[in-house]
């Protein structure tokens, strides 16, 4: 399973890079206001910086809600590195806008997904990565990982290629319960990343070796 960081936050990104379990980056206009990232040639740059620090996939996500403006934008973004992801929303035009960049040989992850139904069309249409939003949707009192198994189910059955991304991660729990339910692709703030490490026992222990080791 890969380790993608969602944040626009450059020492984050570098933090989980230098860690050496990092394998990607998502982003979204939300993350990108977060850290004061404004206007087109500021967005841009910071893609191309974010691309700069890590080796794997960087998705960085359309503005445009039409086919014709998705495909602009897709284009320009994907010209920007060859590690950029297109990342378009799950909307009917979207789909028609996946197939079309599928065929051009870009890759594309299809955001906003919260069924299986969605999942299915974005395979359909040739989707690299859906990315369902687990954490939304038990906000919702939905169960974000059952969707997360329903979806990796689906797509084993009929042999679809598209990579399951889990997102909107909120916890460490959820990463561990995404691992089992077969997503390919988990990605989440540095927190729930690190919050893997913790467990009593082992700074227990570890003081225990440590404190042996010196008697
Ligand atoms: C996915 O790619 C999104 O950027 C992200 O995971 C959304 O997470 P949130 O629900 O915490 O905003």
């Amino acid at each position: 399973m890969k380790f993608f960081i969602d944040t626009a936050n450059l020492d984050q990104i570098r933090e989980a890079n230098d860690f050496g379990i990092l394998d990607g980056v998502t982003t979204n206009p939300s993350l990108m206001a977060k850290e004061g990232i404004k206007g087109h040639d500021k967005v841009m740059q910071h893609y191309v910086d974010i691309c700069n620090i890590v080796d794997g996939d960087v998705s960085a996500e359309v503005i445009a809600t039409d086919f014709e403006g998705i495909v602009r934008e897709g284009h320009a973004l994907a010209e920007l590195h060859p590690q950029i992801v297109v990342k378009v929303p799950m909307i009917k035009d979207g789909i028609k806008a996946i197939r079309y960049f599928t065929e051009k040989g870009i890759k594309t992850n299809c955001t906003l997904v919260f069924s299986a139904g969605q999942a299915l069309l974005a395979a359909k249409a040739g989707a690299t990565y859906v990315s369902p939003f687990i954490g939304r949707l038990d906000d919702i009192s939905f169960d974000g990982v059952e969707l997360i198994q329903q979806i990796v189910n689906i797509y084993t059955i009929h042999g679809f290629e598209t990579e399951v991304l889990a997102a909107s991660i909120r916890n460490s729990m959820h990463i561990i319960k995404c691992a089992e339910a077969g997503a390919d692709v988990v990605t989440c703030p540095l927190e729930p990343i690190l919050g893997l490490l913790k467990h009593p026992l082992t700074d227990s222990g570890l003081e225990k070796f440590l404190a042996d080791h010196n008697k």
